[in-house]
């Protein structure tokens, strides 16, 4: 495996590959997880070179402690992607990857009006700036993006289709810890008392579901996940909705046949969780 901290350093690497293989790219902020690795097994298997990018990325932060807290572990994780076959790492410092202070600002519509985007000013754009330059420095052929966070990779969907990166994107499952919670680099900082109430997040979209199915109004389905997950730990939830696939607009009224995402976000402890699942709606 190579590593790789510098632009020019990777590019000189990758120019002689690129004519004869496929490259894949699977960017992370590292503190790798299992999650990470799936979407490098799911690269490995498409291509002929994958490509890990390590970066905290600070301009998709919009809080200043969460980016202090942010896990970093290279070692760990150059050790992790070494034993699941992954060829090249890039993994730059902050100087070389924003060697002038950015100043573009990237708008996503309405699309990054919701969710995310609203509790998170400014992320959708930091986001984009780096997944750009990644693009950019990198040249994938196919790049590889995790369910779990379904509006970065609808934003990132956006961002390849309006500046025509020639690159296709892949949308891999979200993996989950055997009680449910979806993995997350983040999960590492919330505390025993913490982690054991955490699934219950998956729980309430999981409830939301059920209860949809069973014939429930959205609203009240919503609204009784919602209660029910914050007495159930100490869970602020910043939002709980269900929403189209695409814009993840609200939805009220469900129609059959129809795929839709019950997503959610909670402060618990520490830590921000977020979460969502697909389903589709019955007859
Ligand atoms: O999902 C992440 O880890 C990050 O948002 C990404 C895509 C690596 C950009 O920094």
């Amino acid at each position: 495996m190579q590593v790789f901290d510098t632009v020019a350093g990777l590019q000189a690497h990758l120019a002689p590959l690129r004519p004869t293989q496929t490259i894949g790219l699977v960017p992370t902020m590292g503190a790798l997880h299992a999650g990470h690795l799936a979407l490098v097994a799911q690269a490995r298997a498409e291509c002929a070179c994958v490509v890990a990018s390590i970066f905290v990325n600070p301009t998709q932060f919009n809080n200043p402690a969460d980016l202090k807290h942010y896990p970093r572990t290279l070692a760990a994780d150059l050790a992790l992607l070494q034993t699941a076959g992954c060829q090249v790492v890039f993994a730059p410092t902050e100087a070389e990857m924003y060697p002038h202070p950015p100043t573009l600002q990237l708008a996503f519509g309405e699309l990054e009006q919701r969710l995310e985007g609203a509790h998170r000013p400014g992320h959708f754009n930091g986001v984009g700036l780096v997944v750009s330059k990644l693009f950019h420095q990198v040249q994938p052929h196919v790049a590889y993006f995790g369910q779990k966070d379904l509006q970065q990779c609808l934003v990132v969907q956006q961002l390849v289709r309006d500046l025509a990166f020639p690159l296709q994107l892949r949308r891999c499952p979200t993996v989950r810890e055997a009680d449910g919670l979806a993995m997350s680099s983040r999960n590492r900082r919330l505390g025993p008392a913490e982690r054991l109430v955490a699934p219950r997040l998956h729980q309430s979209l999981q409830q939301v579901v059920q209860n949809v199915q069973q014939g429930s109004p959205v609203a009240q389905a919503v609204a009784q996940a919602r209660a029910w997950l914050e007495q159930s730990g100490p869970f602020t939830v910043e939002y709980l909705e269900v929403a189209d696939t695409e814009q993840l607009r609200p939805v009220a009224q469900l129609a059959a046949g129809q795929t839709y995402a019950v997503l959610a976000a909670a402060q618990l402890g520490p830590v921000r969780l977020i979460d969502n699942v697909l389903f589709q709606a019955g007859g």
